[in-house]
């Protein structure tokens, strides 16, 4: 073998160590990120209101001064991983040039909300959905992936906590509180273009929010269009205690069982939580939901239809990142629930045996698209 083809050879081999190092490796990434969210770094930079240096941020998480080196160490990963960045700037004038943290727009949106009024609740904000991912909760299971495809339960939440996990939400109140708030931050991220769906609201009069938590969709729906009435419809120890106003109930149910009647069925993030088998049960539901409305109204079958709001895989249009982020969602389903990602066909096999005619998708939240599917 020549000295090139050897050198050849060990490059890949050398790249493929790279390869396995970086995905092995991945869960430091977020458990740094993790650190600096738990240490509460965002807001001291958010706080600082002009880039932070490393001392004045060692100075204000009252770190003792040996753990700068560190703090920076931390902050260069997270800079790499555009979480922050550092730029150069001048305290005053005359002063040597410094070099100091700011946010980007991914820590901006992890900014923990002190301001409890209504319109800073209401901004954009995936702090809440970070601490469900990254608490032990969530992160125990991932440990007894192997043991569960060896063993009889139907999720791995229930290997490794002994219970599925909506009966462990029902069973411990603060998990269903980090849980329902972590759903609602989540949905906030809808209210960046709802207002902008006037095609697809506008002529609904009626609509259940299926699995809708503690309603927050529903209410960015009645923002943007005041004219409907919404229903949550959820697990009765989710909407319990919960305020109605004229145009916005809450009802507890099964959806496994009853849907009530309406117009239109709308759902986020709810059908990839289930498996096939149940996904086809649940639009036979939604189907009889609107049918019931349709009789009731004499209606002529034209305002009747599902919005859904969830991911279709599509791994030859998708970015290679949003692919795989859409993959790693598909295997959290496997580890949480029975539920999974679906490609576009695998959702119109689904929509067809529930009895649905015809649908249209609208990419148009990010990694989430919007279906309308019609009887
Ligand atoms: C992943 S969360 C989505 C919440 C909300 N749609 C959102 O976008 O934030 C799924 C919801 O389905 C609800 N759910 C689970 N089983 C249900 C059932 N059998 N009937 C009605 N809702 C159910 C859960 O309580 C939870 O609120």
């Amino acid at each position: 073998m020549d000295l090139n083809q050897s050198l050849g050879e060990a490059d890949e081999l050398f790249e493929a160590q790279a390869h396995i190092y970086r995905h092995i490796f991945n869960y430091a990434t977020s458990m740094s990120l993790g650190c600096a969210l738990e240490l509460g770094i965002p807001n001291i930079i958010h706080d600082h209101e002009r880039p932070i240096t490393i001392q004045e941020l060692v100075s204000k998480l009252n770190l003792p001064i040996t753990k700068t080196l560190h703090l920076q160490r931390l902050m260069r990963l997270l800079i790499h991983s555009k979480f922050f960045s550092i730029t150069k700037f001048h305290d005053q004038e005359n002063e040597d040039e410094k070099e100091g943290y700011v946010l980007t727009v991914a820590s901006k949106l992890l900014l923990k909300n002190n301001n409890t009024s209504e319109n800073s609740q209401n901004q954009p904000n995936l702090l809440p959905f970070a601490n469900l991912i990254l608490d032990p909760v969530l992160m125990t299971p991932w440990q007894f992936l192997g043991k569960w495809f060896n063993g009889n339960e139907s999720t791995v939440f229930e290997t490794a906590h002994g219970t599925p996990m909506w009966e462990f939400a029902n069973k411990n109140p603060g998990f269903n509180e980090l849980f329902n708030d972590a759903m609602a931050s989540d949905s906030r991220m809808m209210s960046l273009v709802v207002k902008d769906c006037k095609d697809i609201f506008g002529s609904v009069d009626s609509l259940v929010d299926v699995g809708g938590g503690t309603g927050l969709n529903a209410k960015i729906l009645l923002e943007a269009f005041p004219h409907m009435t919404c229903t949550v419809f959820d697990l009765p120890h989710v909407v319990v205690n919960k305020i109605e106003t004229k145009n916005l109930k809450y009802v507890g149910g099964d959806m496994f069982c009853s849907i009530p009647s309406t117009d239109a069925v709308f759902f986020k993030n709810v059908l990839h939580n289930w498996s096939d088998e149940n996904v086809v049960k649940i639009l036979k539901q939604c189907k009889e939901a609107i049918q019931r409305k349709e009789d009731d109204d004499d209606g002529d079958g034209k305002k009747g239809k599902l919005v859904i709001i969830d991911m279709v895989v599509d791994e030859n249009q998708d970015r290679h990142e949003i692919t795989e982020t859409k993959l790693v969602f598909d295997i959290l389903m496997m580890v949480l629930v029975t539920g999974r990602e679906r490609t576009k066909n695998e959702w119109e096999k689904l929509f067809l045996e529930a009895g649905f005619s015809r649908y249209k998708i609208t990419p148009i939240f990010g990694l989430r698209s919007l279906m309308e599917v019609f009887p």
